[in-house]
């Protein structure tokens, strides 16, 4: 499974800066992504949370220009390995599409057919885009059911998609994903149809793989514990929009935006007995008429005077990564360390 890729890890693989999608609709104009900016490094899970409606797909579908130009204003820009994707034609951009940027959904019937056998599925898509012949496409293929953890894989090629579990199915779509070396793996909730068992597996090889194959993955997930488990770097996504953005520890232990401080205190921690789980009161609101000024102010309890009316900047103001609240360094680390204190109080 070894391969040579040109960049080293560390470097940025994939560079957003200043997305825009917005979908006209006889309602209105969803802002389904608001000016977006973020990078993705060779080696790293990078991880996108928020809850449902939060843009977290649109973002990735847009990077893989699998959202129609015709019905969406995108704008800002994409570049992966020095080229702006949003400036390809689709006849670039199917080249680069399942090969350099591959993804993973929730469902695997999406991408399995259910009448074809799993391994004629997977050799097609081999020869999609390697000039191979039929029998080494279907060595590479038992080859990568392999690596993906799938027994017997010799015997397993010749079954069809009802035949595999949940997570047999899943590992599979993962080896389709695999099969040009990919630089980036794209997961959109990859887990979130299979127990915890066995999500916990695919996420132990996804982050094998990520190693192994020295990629870049991008994990989507509504689920914080996830991130916790097996991201690096983690983006926090409200209304379209980066609220957030910094190291998996710091953003865990030292989180900068109410709407992250909500979102943690609304998930039970590792080895905590006893904690307060606040949900986070009200709803996310609709793209169609998101809030002026911080899109999270009606939620807010910390809201002041601009939230109301001035967006705030997405920038470090001392805090140590970037962030999107107006409030000041120092009153988030009080108002933090008072909601803990408040969060563990009831445990003792
Ligand atoms: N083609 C489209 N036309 C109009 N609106 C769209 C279109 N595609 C997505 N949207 C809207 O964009 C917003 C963001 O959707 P998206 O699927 O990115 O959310 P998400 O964060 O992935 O949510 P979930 O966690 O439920 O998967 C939603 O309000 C959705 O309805
Ligand atoms: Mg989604």
């Amino acid at each position: 499974m070894s391969q040579v890729h040109a960049s080293p890890r560390g470097e940025p693989l994939l560079e957003v800066r200043d997305l825009r999608v917005h979908f006209p609709t006889p309602d209105g104009v969803v802002k389904a992504v608001d000016g977006l900016s973020f990078s993705v490094r060779r080696g790293e899970t990078f991880g996108i949370v928020g809850e449902s409606g939060s843009g977290k797909s649109v973002t990735c579908l847009t990077a893989l220009g699998l959202i129609n130009r015709k019905s969406a204003l995108v704008e800002g820009e994409v570049f992966f390995k020095g080229r702006d994707l949003l400036k390809l034609s689709n006849e670039e951009l199917q080249k680069i599409r399942g090969k350099e940027l591959a993804m993973i959904f929730q469902d695997p019937f999406a991408c399995l057919h259910p009448m074809y056998r799993v391994g004629d599925q997977l050799v097609e898509a081999v020869q999609i885009h390697d000039d191979m012949s039929r029998k080494a496409a279907r060595e590479r293929v038992v080859e990568l059911l392999a690596a993906v953890g799938i027994p017997r894989p010799r015997e397993r090629v010749r079954d069809y998609p009802h035949q595999y579990s949940g997570g047999m199915r899943q590992r599979a779509m993962i080896a389709m994903a695999l099969l040009h070396n990919p630089d980036i793996l794209i997961a959109d909730e990859p887990t979130t149809a299979l127990d915890v068992t066995v999500q916990a597996q695919i996420l132990e090889l996804i982050e094998r793989i990520k190693e192994e194959f020295q990629i870049g993955v991008i994990l989507i997930t509504h689920d914080l514990a996830v991130i916790a488990d097996v991201a690096q770097t983690v983006m926090v996504m409200y209304a379209g929009r980066s609220m957030e953005l910094g190291a998996r520890d710091a953003v865990f232990d030292k989180p900068l935006h109410p709407y992250t401080w909500g979102l943690l205190e609304s998930i039970p921690r590792v080895a905590s007995k006893g904690e307060l789980l606040v949900p986070i009161e009200g709803a996310p609101p609709s793209l169609i008429n998101v809030p002026p000024g911080c899109p999270f102010h009606p939620r807010c309890p910390h809201r002041f005077s601009p939230c109301d009316d001035q967006r705030p900047d997405f920038k470090d103001r001392g805090g140590g990564h970037p962030e999107a609240c107006h409030l000041s360094a120092e009153d988030k680390r009080r108002l933090w360390s008072e909601r803990e204190a408040r969060r563990t109080k009831v445990a003792v």
